[in-house]
This record gives C-alpha cells, sequence and structure tokens, in this order.
C-alpha cells in the first residue's frame, strides 16, 4: 500500500516531533518516497539533519526554506511539493498550527503547503490535555474535519507536563494504518469527471419568518461531495440550509427551498457526469408564503395550512438522461425494498441509497449511517455501520463502475 507512495510529512513544534523520526523511518522502510516540512519552532526539538538522515531527503523548513534565492523555482516550491504528496500528513499537529489552518495563516513553509495542497491532509493534533480540550481548540478541529482534513485522535495519558489526559500522539504504527487508509480512499478514479451533489433539507416558507422543513444535517451529501473531491472529481454541492463547513476543492451553491434547488440543478447539470440527489427536498410546500409575519390567532382552525407538491429534481433529470449516471436516495419505513427498487425504476436512477431509520447508528445528524445499496437490476447490498465518509466511497465506488 505505501510503496512508491509520495507522502510528506509535516512536523510542528512539541516534544512529541521525537517520535516521528520513528514514523518517517517506517514509512520509508515501507517503500514510500518520504519528504519532510518543519515550522521553525520544531527544529527547537529534533534538528532537521535527524529527518534528513532517516528520509533520504532535504528538509524543508522557514518561510524561505530552500535558501538559494538563485533558484527559479523559490516562488512555486509550495505549490510542487503540494502536488507531489499523495498524502500530507502533519504529526505532531500543535494547537497553534491548527489555529493557522483554521484561518488560512500562512507564515511557514508547513502551513502554506497545507493551503496549497488539493490531496488529502491528515492532522495529530497532539498537545497537553488542557489546550486539547479548550473550546477553541476543539471548534478548530471541528472545523478542519468538516473542511475535510483527516484527524487523527490523539490518545489519553500522562504528558510530558505531568498532567493526564487526551492530547498524546498515537502509537506510530497506527498512523501508518490511518495513512493507509487515507491512501485507500484516495485513489485519483474520478480525476476529469464532474458530480453534481445535493445536500441537506429545504425550507419552504411560511411567512417571512416560519418555515416548512426537515430533520436533514446535510452531512451524508457533504461526505459524497468530499469523498468526490479527494478522487479528483470537478464537485458541484447545491446545499439547502445546514451548518456545515464547505469541503476542501468543492464548489458550494447554497439554496433555501425545493424550487431554488430545482433551478440550481437544472443550471448546473449540463456538464455533470453523474448527479446524486443526496438532498431530502421537501415534497410539499405552502401555496404562497405571506409577504409579512402571520399573526397569532386562536381556536380550532386558526392557520390553515394548504400545501402543494414540489417540483420532482429528481424526477426531471431521469426522463431527460442524456447518459447521465443518476443515483438517488430513500428513506421508508414499510416494504423499504420494494418501495425503493420502485422508485429508482419510475425515476429511471442508476443506484439507489436506501436509508434506515431502524438501525442504531443510521439517520438523521450522526457522523454513521446503514445503507442498502440497490442497483437497476434489482440487486441490493446491505452495508455494515459505517462512517458516511466510507459509506459515500462505497457509493462512488459502485457510481465509478457506471461513468
Ligand atoms: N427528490 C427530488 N425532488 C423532490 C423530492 C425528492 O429530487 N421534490 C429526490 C431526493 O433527493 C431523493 C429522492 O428523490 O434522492 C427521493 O425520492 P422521493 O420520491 O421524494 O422519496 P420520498 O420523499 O421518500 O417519497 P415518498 O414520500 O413517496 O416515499
Amino acid at each position: 500500500m505505501l510503496h512508491g507512495k509520495h507522502i510528506l510529512v509535516g512536523i510542528t513544534g512539541g516534544i512529541a516531533a521525537y517520535k516521528v523520526c520513528t514514523l518517517v523511518r517506517d514509512l520509508k522502510k515501507a517503500g514510500a518516497d518520504v519528504k519532510v516540512v518543519m515550522t521553525e519552532a520544531a527544529t527547537r526539538f529534533v534538528t532537521p539533519l535527524t529527518y534528513s538522515a532517516l528520509s533520504g531527503n532535504p528538509v524543508l523548513s522557514g518561510l524561505w526554506a530552500l535558501d538559494q534565492s538563485t533558484r527559479s523555482d523559490i516562488g512555486t516550491r509550495h505549490v510542487d511539493l503540494a502536488n507531489w504528496a499523495d498524502v500530507y500528513v502533519i504529526a505532531p499537529a500543535s494547537a497553534n498550527t491548527i489555529a493557522k489552518l483554521t484561518y488560512g495563516l500562512t507564515d511557514n513553509l508547513l502551513t502554506i503547503i497545507a493551503l496549497a495542497s488539493r490531496g488529502p491532509i491528515a492532522l495529530a493534533p497532539t498537545m497537553d490535555a488542557d489546550m486539547y480540550v479548550n473550546p477553541v481548540t476543539q471548534q478548530n478541529i471541528t472545523k478542519l474535519r468538516e473542511r475535510g482534513y483527516f484527524i487523527i485522535p490523539p490518545e489519553e495519558g500522562e504528558h510530558a507536563s505531568g498532567l493526564r489526559g487526551p492530547g498524546r500522539l498515537p502509537e506510530i504504527d497506527t498512523i501508518v494504518r490511518q495513512i493507509e487508509a487515507i491512501l485507500a480512499r484516495t485513489h485519483l478514479d474520478l480525476k476529469a469527471k464532474s458530480i453534481l451533489v445535493t445536500a441537506g433539507p429545504t425550507y419552504e416558507a411560511i411567512d417571512p419568518v416560519r418555515f416548512v422543513g426537515n430533520r436533514s444535517s446535510g452531512k451524508m451529501g457533504f461526505a459524497l461531495a468530499h469523498a468526490a473531491a479527494l478522487r479528483g472529481a470537478d464537485v458541484t454541492l447545491i446545499a439547502g440550509p445546514v451548518h456545515l463547513e464547505t469541503p476542501r476543492n468543492v464548489h458550494r451553491i447554497d439554496v433555501e427551498s425545493a424550487e431554488q434547488m430545482h433551478r440550481a440543478v437544472l443550471k448546473h447539470v449540463r456538464q455533470a457526469d453523474a448527479v446524486i440527489m443526496a438532498a431530502a427536498v421537501a415534497d410539499y410546500a405552502p401555496q404562497s408564503a405571506a409577504s409579512g409575519k402571520i399573526k397569532k390567532k386562536h381556536g380550532k382552525d386558526a392557520l390553515p395550512l394548504r400545501l402543494i407538491s414540489t417540483p420532482d429534481v429528481l424526477g426531471a433529470l431521469g426522463r431527460k438522461k442524456n447518459g447521465r449516471v443518476l443515483v438517488g436516495f430513500a428513506l421508508e419505513t414499510e416494504n423499504a425494498l420494494r418501495h425503493a427498487t420502485e422508485k429508482l425504476k419510475k425515476k429511471n436512477l442508476d443506484l439507489i441509497v436506501l436509508n434506515s431509520l431502524a438501525d442504531k447508528g443510521a439517520g438523521f445528524g450522526g457522523d454513521t449511517n446503514v445503507v442498502t445499496i440497490i442497483d437497476r437490476n434489482g440487486k441490493a447490498e446491505k452495508l455494515p455501520l459505517m462512517s458516511k465518509f466510507d459509506v459515500a466511497n462505497e457509493i462512488l465506488n459502485r457510481l465509478t463502475k457506471l461513468l
């Protein structure tokens, strides 16, 4: 798995920097081509010479890393390194570097490469327990995770300071296994393919304040957009109202209602090789939205709400397929397989993903899901409980074969 892979290791300032010597050695032993970039603070803990000897490549550190101002590639070196890496692993990732990455600060080579990179980036947050559990650090990590950074969770235990708690660098074997797992999910098999993904709920206005909506969090659709972008696709994500960060290298368009989602999909579908409708589009919307806030009334029929059907976006795409691969989602509570298969046929889809409401770890809001994927021949495969990112890759594995 690691043989011949280009692995860029970013090292920030922290006592755990010494453990990364073993990581560099193990990656190299496994046949990977390893390059190391260090922050200035990291060089205070372990000298670049050590990593250079272990990796067999010159170590880059500081903003003017090469210190050879006569070289013509000095201004583009960060981009070259970002493109070179099959995966960029930042370990240990200090609280300071995590904060810089969250806000796009680029005052050293390590963070510049991260901002310039289109490939997978993994972070191993490593710091004293109090710094790790601080809400600022936790919020930064959450933002980066939503944007598509892989987070290698720290271990609990005793720190150099004597404190106990989370924030220790995981065992090197654990980090190596995570790198292998990332590489396995980021083959560039969707390069030059254009994929349109929809995600989240839609809100249908009752008046300027109230709406009819649903509980979709958008996480499944965002995971699909993220996974497709990491596999090299050109991804457009049309998102209903959700509270999620945009995954890296994804073009996001925000909409609110089913009508707006319909229009946005029609506008962007032409260049798409595949459309994945993960959005929970409202099937009904109030016939008309009041222009002012509706005042409170009392009594049994205080506010009759007349609902009309919204446009069936996926149904419309199925009627005019033009060779496109279409993937839909279904949520059923009775005769689930039969209803989902009927939906696939009715909407002329290639795949339909049946969401479970009954299984533990499935459904709205969570980071895991349990789904059954059904194809045009009626073949149904129930997948075990897995993260939404892994479910996304399972869907993409099947979609790639149809392109
Ligand atoms: N969909 C759509 N436009 C709508 C409604 C749904 O494109 N107005 C898409 C969804 O994104 C999803 C699939 O169609 O991919 C779901 O089909 P749908 O028939 O709406 O499923 P349910 O809402 O579960 O239908 P029903 O209530 O009939 O079971």
